[in-house]
């Protein structure tokens, strides 16, 4: 997606039903914001504060999480974190999820202009089945270009993020944040070495993307880890200085 098309405040009103469609290149572009990292690396209390940031700018912005994010991948969801399985049934899972969640949500979103922001996505999988778990990446490369082929798309037809907020936070803080906290699932009690392997799965990601992904230094506090997502966005052009 064009940035600057893309989040000018006069592209789009804060109704989504306000939005022309993006078919002919008529109407505002939607853009597909996700946000990645470890578990306990504090991505999600940023999200909320984006999608305010960004109706202030005029913006219809919906917001979703992965696994979930429609009726019948939040059951899977609850599967995939509840029960246990094998890292192909866990991959399969994740993508059944996201195959549903793209139909349903995210492609509907985008072709009205919206900004659609996503807890997590096709990096996680890639993060925790593949580093994680040691599956094999390149079935989840073949998952990937099956689940998210879209036709129209330019370039390779394969929906991917615009942008990819990546929280990077070393392990072992992770793991102080997350003691104590709520009862963990499946992935959140996994040893300190699982989400070492997870971080590098990250790393190895953005590094194959690097115009796609951001990295913030979450070990910064939490005002100072908006202030680096704010500027990275506004110098991309997907929020105004004034936001950030
Ligand atoms: P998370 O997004 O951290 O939600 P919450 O903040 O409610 O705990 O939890 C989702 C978990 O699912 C997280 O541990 C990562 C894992 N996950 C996968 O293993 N594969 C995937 O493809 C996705 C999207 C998530």
């Amino acid at each position: 997606m064009n940035p600057a098309m893309g989040l000018s405040p006069h592209s789009s009103s804060a109704s989504s039903t306000a939005a022309a469609p993006a078919a002919g290149g008529a109407g505002p572009q939607g853009v597909f914001i996700t946000f990645e990292g470890i578990d306990g690396a504090g991505k999600s209390s940023h999200i909320e504060s984006l999608a305010a940031a960004l109706r202030s700018q005029g913006r219809s912005v919906v917001v979703t999480r992965e696994p979930g994010g429609t009726p019948l991948a939040e059951k899977l969801r609850t599967l995939l974190l509840g029960d246990a399985m094998d890292p192909l049934t866990e991959a399969l899972l994740a993508f059944a999820g996201r195959r549903d969640h793209l139909r349903c949500v995210i492609e509907p979103a985008l072709a009205r202009g919206d900004v659609v922001l996503c807890d997590r996505f096709t990096d996680a999988t890639f993060a925790y089945q593949g580093a994680g778990r040691g599956f094999d990446t390149e079935v989840l490369s073949i998952l990937e270009r099956m689940v998210q082929a879209t036709p129209g798309l330019a370039g390779d037809s394969i929906r991917n993020p615009d942008i990819t907020l990546w929280f990077d936070l070393p392990p072992a803080e992770a793991a102080v944040r997350l003691a104590g906290a709520r009862a963990p699932d499946r992935f959140e009690s996994q040893p300190e070495a699982f989400f070492a392997r997870v971080a590098d799965g990250y790393a190895a990601r953005a590094a194959s993307a690097p115009g796609r992904f951001v990295r913030l230094d979450a070990r910064q506090e939490r005002a100072a880890v908006w202030a680096q997502l704010a500027h990275a966005l506004a110098e991309r052009g997907y929020l105004t200085r004034a936001a950030a």
